[in-house]
């Protein structure tokens, strides 16, 4: 069944988030050849740009926000007492059924794409995405800032990887498939979500010269 016009074409509705997620997340599917060649890279990232962000980070209840086939998911799983799954595809949290299991510390949410219902309110004490949110739709980034302020717990954290990237509008065109996004642009959403932002880093991606930015933002 096709969706409804949207009714009200100058707002960001329901209806326009839902295509932007979509436009960004239908690719990933399990089979996708992204998943075995990132896993295989994994490790200096994880030791050399992702730990020292993580410093200081409260572990209690940890959601990996579009965990893919887990390879986050598989390094936070030691630390955090409680790690909710997310991701827009569901066929990548059976992925992630299937590897984890049944382990109690675990849930499973298949999510819209730009919301995170079923997340309890100030519940979460670390937001973490790591090589996805690089991609999507600036509506989607400010729709889960929003999310990000309504779950987080006073004093949790929020790291989150997205792009640095502002000469083009479609990321499928874009080097490394970067959505159109600034380091400022992103401390300006934060901001305006009532996030405080304790730590900005550009990086290069991929042989690109500061294509990506690594947020660290705070819930007072
Ligand atoms: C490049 S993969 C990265 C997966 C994982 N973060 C990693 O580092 O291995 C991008 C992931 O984001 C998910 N995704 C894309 N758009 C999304 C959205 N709007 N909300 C939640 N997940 C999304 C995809 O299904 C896919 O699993």
């Amino acid at each position: 069944m096709s969706r409804p016009a949207d009714p009200r074409p100058g707002l960001v509705t329901e209806a326009r988030l839902d295509a932007a997620a979509r436009y960004a997340g239908d690719l990933w599917l399990p089979e996708h050849p992204y998943f075995d060649a990132a896993e295989q890279v994994f490790e200096p990232l994880w030791t050399g740009l992702i730990l020292p962000f993580l410093e200081g980070a409260d572990f209690t209840c940890v959601l990996d926000l579009a965990t893919g086939r887990g390879r986050n998911a598989a390094k936070l799983l030691p630390l955090a007492q409680r790690l909710i799954l997310v991701d827009i595809r569901p066929e990548n949290i059976a992925f992630c059924r299937r590897r984890f299991g049944d382990d109690p510390r675990l849930s499973y949410i298949a999510n819209s794409g730009y919301d995170l219902h079923g997340v309890p309110d100030a519940g979460i004490t670390l937001l973490y995405c790591f090589d996805a949110m690089v991609h999507f739709d600036s509506d989607v980034v400010r729709a889960y800032l929003a999310e990000a302020r309504r779950i987080l717990a006073p004093g949790g954290r929020a790291f989150l990887h997205h792009s640095n990237y502002t000469a083009g509008h479609d990321w499928l065109k874009a080097p490394h498939c970067r959505a159109f996004m600034s380091k400022d642009m992103f401390r300006h959403y934060a901001l305006k979500e009532g996030l405080q932002v304790l730590r900005q880093d550009v990086f290069d991606w991929g042989g690109v010269a500061g294509l990506d930015c690594a947020t660290l933002l705070a819930r007072e």
